[in-house]
């Protein structure tokens, strides 16, 4: 029988993921890996696979989301930058995900997995769990 308990994991020291960084680890072999984020001081992990279309989600653009403060119709339009660095973009078709919570900012039927994460120590730790990742896709050569 195997055992479903979530993995304790090391992704790296505290110091190696400082504020506004990332870092990806693969903990489990042949599978997309987990990113894991230092959002202004707190830690988040999110699978690297968007739900969208399963690309590589970790791995694209981290930033805020723009937003008008007047009608588009305005002549000099006035935009703001909010939440930065709370925000990844997915690389593949640009599909924004909260890091903190997974929830994908232009589609509410999509959500990225996350994971637990904690400080121990030095050391940030993620609690993957295997049984949640999707099962490989099959090699077709
Ligand atoms: S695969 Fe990520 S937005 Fe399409």
């Amino acid at each position: 029988m195997a055992d479903d308990r979530p993995r304790r994991v090391v992704a790296g020291r505290v110091e190696d993921i400082a504020p506004g960084s990332r870092k990806i680890i693969v903990p489990f072999r042949g599978r997309a890996g987990i990113g894991v984020f230092n959002v202004n001081g707190a830690y988040f992990a999110l699978r690297n696979l968007c739900p969208h279309k399963q690309g590589p989600l970790c791995t694209g653009r981290v930033s805020g989301r723009v937003v008008a403060t007047a009608p588009p119709s305005t002549y000099a339009p006035q935009l703001e930058l909010v939440r930065d660095g709370e925000i990844i973009r997915c690389p593949w078709h640009l599909y924004e995900f909260e890091i903190a919570t997974g929830r994908c900012l232009v589609d509410q039927k999509l959500r990225v997995k996350t994971f637990p994460v904690a400080v121990e120590g030095d050391e940030v730790v993620v609690y993957a769990d295997e049984a949640d990742v999707p099962p490989l896709i099959p090699d077709e050569t």
